[in-house]
């Protein structure tokens, strides 16, 4: 992992999504029928072809994902009435095709008349299916398709990330689902209650899980910590918004172009814009001075056009120009609230100011209470009543240091650890702004966001 500095100074890790397909793609074989297994294996001989080779053939499912990993394939093609199939077979055909290194796709040979299992395997990520008894016609099926569907996972990984793919059944469902464009600035007037860390996992979940054009803005004007957070996010010292804003005031207009050379590419189509390197630059020109105001203004119009979902990690001083300007041109602000009477107090005590001072109403403020456990003592009622917001979504207390872990890893939460509650309660956050997440999330192998009460009342009707 290197030195914190070396990972700041390193030069973007190019993200594993980025690897090529394969010229020489490789297959592993799982199936029950031996004409079918030796027309294969005769097919896919170096003898007969050289872009497609059967690597090995396996006699049950786990046979079958032990061979596929040990022989780094790119394919594996299997029948359902394999052994072991029904206990893991769905399960390991997503594993498969989720691998971190390069997706491995699934092919299904079918018995006839075995329509629900195409149905049922596709959904898992099957890529396609032929039927058996393999003649011609279906080996040529396979040859074609082959091919074809590597370079379409490939594709998807690329824009992607690690989001399994969705069913034709999903997809049209997420379509059809209404959403806007959300600029959404994520703030606190105290530090360590989470900002940071529900921004960086907000911005995973609009631009990797659900693959929405998503700009992620270090804005906090304190130090720029938010990189450490996602692995592999290098780059030079100078890439950083001081340097923009400071190019922006010497008069060079600030457009798309610009700030896309600006803008350092993670997983999936998530795009970040570094903070400051030190305090020290947030506290100096042009970043203290009144027009920084309209600089942030203009950098948030600008990110608006180029990306469907902003999100802004904000740090605590709301007088600090950058700041205003993030909280007073969000579509909505994220109030992040530790469980604690000092968190709710300077919460309070700021929103009178920031409505008094300087006109900014709280009706785009919502409140998310993160690192909540009942038994903390914490006057939920009285807050909500003084601060006169809803409480929008609570995040729990991470009882395994989960949260910890995954911040010193660099690896986002909801990326790596979709089943833990405080995911969960994210994906919810993420989903009042997309909703499609509610359909994708469970895919993604999250566990359901809808509330179990409102399931059951649905299924009545
Ligand atoms: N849900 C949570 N449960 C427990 N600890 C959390 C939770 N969310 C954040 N933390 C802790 O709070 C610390 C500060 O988070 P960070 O996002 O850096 O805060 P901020 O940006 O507001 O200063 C993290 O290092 C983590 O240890
Ligand atoms: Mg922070």
């Amino acid at each position: 992992m290197g030195s914190l500095k070396d990972r700041f100074q390193s030069k973007a890790a190019p993200s594993p999504t980025e690897r090529p397909a394969p010229e020489i793609i490789k297959v592993a074989i799982g199936l029950r029928h031996w004409g079918d297994i030796s027309t294969l294996s005769v097919e896919l001989r170096p003898e007969k072809r050289t872009d497609i080779l059967g690597v090995a053939n396996a006699a049950t499912m786990m046979e079958l994902y032990d061979a596929a990993i040990q022989h780094d394939v790119d394919v594996v093609i299997l029948t359902p009435d394999l052994p072991g199939f029904e206990q893991s077979g769905l399960d390991l055909v997503r594993k498969l095709y989720q691998h971190p290194d390069h997706p491995i796709i699934t092919v299904a040979l079918l018995p006839p008349g075995c329509g629900d299992w195409a149905r049922t395997l596709e959904q898992a990520g099957a890529a396609f299916h032929v039927t058996s008894p393999l003649r011609e016609a279906e080996v040529a099926r396979l040859i074609e398709g082959i091919p074809r569907e590597v370079l379409r996972a490939y594709q998807h990984r690329g824009t992607a990330g690690t989001l399994a793919r969705l069913d034709q059944e999903t997809a049209q469902i997420v379509a059809a689902q209404a959403w806007e464009h959300r600029t959404v600035a994520v703030w606190s007037p105290k530090g360590g209650t989470g900002k940071t860390f529900v921004a960086v996992n907000l911005a995973c979940l609009f631009g990797v899980v659900c693959n929405l054009d998503t700009i992620l803005l270090d804005v906090d004007m304190d130090t720029g910590d938010l990189f450490i957070s996602l692995d592999g996010l290098g780059g030079d010292f100078g890439h950083t918004i001081h340097e923009l804003a400071t190019r922006w005031s010497k008069g060079e207009p600030l457009t798309t172009k610009l700030v896309e050379s600006y803008l350092i590419p993670y997983q999936g189509r998530l795009k970040v814009l570094r903070g400051i390197f030190d305090s020290t630059e947030g506290g100096m020109a042009p970043l203290v001075e009144a027009e920084a105001i309209a600089f942030m203004g203009e950098l948030l119009r600008i990110v608006r056009q180029m990306a469907s979902m902003v999100v802004v990690d904000m740090g605590l001083s709301a007088a600090h120009p950058m700041h205003l300007g993030a909280l007073d041109r969000a579509d909505v602000v994220l109030i992040v609230l530790a469980p604690t009477h000092p968190s709710s107090f300077r919460a309070w005590s700021h929103m009178g100011a920031l409505q008094r001072e300087m006109e900014i109403s709280p009706a785009r403020f919502k409140l998310i209470l993160n690192g909540y456990a009942d038994n903390m003592e914490f006057d939920r009622q009285g807050t909500i009543q003084e601060l006169g917001l809803p409480e929008f979504v609570v995040i729990p207390q991470d009882v395994e240091n989960e949260v910890v872990r995954s911040i010193n890893r660099g690896q986002p939460l909801v990326l790596y650890e979709p089943h833990r509650e405080v995911s969960r309660q994210l994906a919810v956050l993420g989903a009042h702004f997309y909703p499609p997440l509610n359909t994708i999330w469970s895919q993604y192998g999250g566990r359901g966001l809808l509330p179990k009460r409102s399931l059951l009342r649905r299924r009545k009707h």
